[in-house]
């Protein structure tokens, strides 16, 4: 794919939110998701108080599902979207024919992604990457994941790669688009969120967990007032 396609930034898109930190719980999960339910609840609707929220889908899942997904997903297949947020990419999944359930730990999130669709309503529901409804395990052949391995801090990182991949059926893909850094950038252990990936740190977050990239990780600097280095990768069971 063209770089010039894969760095766009559709305006709209707040492409490097910063977060304030729950103080003195920073390497805490539970005092993250805590932090994430009160920025959804206090925007008491307004999404420009959501620092990573706009009003569309990635423009890089949207791409990918363009491009690539015909290939690797057959049509009408089972797809998860996990962190879902404000819903935007199941929207798109859904628009696409996929048979979308869609889940964030954070109520207010899903609450708010019911209202904005509400024709899509019964695919959004809570739940937490750390301890899944067993309905859920095994039963999907695309599971996307936008931003949210890098929404915790590092030490967090494999445990909703373990939930992510749990959900994945035998033949199923994994698209995982987060935050790049270079390899042997200082950061990994630096304040976040976001907390940006190497690329071999997000492979080895699959490779540890039995799947391989279908290719080479896309890595591109986007096209936004601070341009932000993005990773994008798909990846299946070896
Ligand atoms: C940076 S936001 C990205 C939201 C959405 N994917 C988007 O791109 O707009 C990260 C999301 O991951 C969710 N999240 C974090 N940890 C989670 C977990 N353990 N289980 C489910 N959702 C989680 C947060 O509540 C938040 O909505």
């Amino acid at each position: 794919m063209p770089t010039a396609e894969l760095s766009r930034v559709p305006s709209g898109v707040m492409p490097n939110p910063t977060i304030p930190p729950p103080p003195g719980r920073g390497g805490d999960l539970d005092a993250w998701l805590d932090r994430f339910e009160a920025i959804y609840r206090d925007a008491a609707g307004d999404v420009g108080r959501i620092p990573w929220a706009h009003a569309q889908p990635c423009p890089w899942l949207i791409t990918w599902l363009n491009a690539e997904a015909p290939n690797l997903v057959r049509a009408g297949a089972r797809a998860a979207v996990v962190g879902c947020g404000l819903g935007q990419d199941a929207c798109a999944l859904l628009e696409r024919g996929y048979e979308v359930t869609a889940f964030d730990a954070c109520a207010s999130a899903i609450d708010w992604a019911k209202a904005l669709h509400p024709d899509a309503a019964d695919a959004f529901f809570q739940a937490d990457l750390l301890n899944l409804p067993g309905r859920l395990i095994g039963r999907f052949d695309l599971v996307v994941e936008v931003h949210t391995i890098q929404s915790v801090p590092p030490a967090c990182w494999g445990r909703l790669a373990d939930g992510m991949v749990s959900l994945l059926s035998h033949r199923g893909v994994l698209v995982a688009i987060a935050r790049g850094r270079e390899e042997g950038a200082a950061g990994a252990g630096s304040e976040g969120p976001p907390w940006p990936l190497t690329k071999r740190e997000l492979t080895g977050l699959m490779t540890d967990r039995g799947l391989a990239p279908v290719r080479p990780l896309d890595a591109f600097t986007d096209e936004s007032a601070n341009p932000a280095l993005r990773l994008r990768g798909a990846f299946k069971r070896v």
